[in-house]
């Protein structure tokens, strides 16, 4: 046999590897819900806490005024893995409670893939954030009407790209890496496009910056306090993805 023929069939066992490594699914080999089950519910012995505690039983996070944690219930399983990730490894920052990025580095590779398939998996009753509760408590709540608008139509006027391109119509997500953003919690939409908003315009302050291509980025550098607020009042009440993206449907239209 060649040296080159050897050299080819080398790389050709490496190519596949990497293919089958990929994130493919919830599904992937080996994974378990029922182990991912066990650390959302339990966490993993006294190191890592269980994540019902700050994202709800059910995984739909918390709406508190003071502190919002963002659903996770059935949100697309490759978008969580890579969060994940990102917390693991420092490219994202929790500014909220700063805990994900120590939790997440504690869990091993398989158990985040693990947990992210149990997320996928849950049902997401898709109830939204309370806005009239959450005005009576003194939040700035946006405009869902003109949100809408900007989600579904962009501003051309200044060239606001219309959230729908990636995100998919009324926020349902697309493909596997643009989140899913309808339901979502209000002050976690805010405070992330804030977030991104503030990476894209070099502010000293923390901003997330861990988007592809700064793909998100390139979107929240444009936006206004006011189109943040209207966009997250719209989509936080916006309806649910019809099925199959919602893996497990909702029984409600
Ligand atoms: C101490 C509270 C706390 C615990 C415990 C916790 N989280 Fe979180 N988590 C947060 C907060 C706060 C954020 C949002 C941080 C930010 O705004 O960047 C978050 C963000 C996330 C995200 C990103 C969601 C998105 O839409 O981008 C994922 C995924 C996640 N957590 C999964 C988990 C898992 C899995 C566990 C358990 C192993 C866990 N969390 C435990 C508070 C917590
Ligand atoms: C060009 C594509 C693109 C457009 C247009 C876009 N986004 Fe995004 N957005 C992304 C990507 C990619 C991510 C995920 C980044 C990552 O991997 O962490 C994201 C993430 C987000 C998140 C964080 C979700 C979470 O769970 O943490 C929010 C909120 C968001 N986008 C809102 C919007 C809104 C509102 C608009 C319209 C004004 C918009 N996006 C337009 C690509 C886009």
């Amino acid at each position: 046999m060649s040296m080159w023929r050897v050299k080819r069939e080398v790389i050709c066992l490496i190519l596949l590897g990497l293919f089958f490594s990929l994130p493919l699914d919830a599904a992937e080999n080996g994974n378990s819900i029922e182990a991912g089950k066990k650390i959302f519910t339990y966490g993993v012995n006294d190191r890592i806490p269980a994540c019902q505690k700050c994202h709800g039983s059910d995984g739909m996070g918390l709406g508190a005024v003071d502190i919002a944690t963002p659903r996770t219930a059935a949100q697309t399983y490759t978008y969580l893995l890579k969060q994940l990730t990102d917390f693991a490894t420092g490219r994202r920052t929790d500014d909220v409670m700063h805990q994900m990025n120590r939790i997440a580095k504690g869990l091993s590779a398989q158990q985040r893939r693990d947990v992210a398939a149990f997320l996928h998996s849950l049902k997401w009753p898709y109830e939204g954030s309370d806005l009239a509760r959450l005005g009576r408590d003194g939040v700035n709540v946006g405009n869902p009407g003109r949100g809408r608008i900007i989600v579904n139509f962009g501003v051309r006027a200044r060239s606001i790209a219309a959230c729908k391109v990636c995100h998919g119509y009324d926020g349902h997500g697309a493909g596997r890496l643009y989140p899913v953003l309808s339901g979502q919690n209000y002050l976690y939409l805010t405070h992330e496009l804030k977030s991104f908003r503030r990476a894209a315009l070099r502010k000293k302050e923390y901003g997330r910056a861990n988007d592809f291509m700064a793909q998100m980025r390139d979107v929240a550098a444009k936006l206004s306090d006011q189109d943040i607020l209207d966009a997250a009042a719209f989509l936080t009440g916006a309806k649910p993805p019809p099925m199959p993206e919602n893996p497990k449907g909702t029984g409600v239209e």
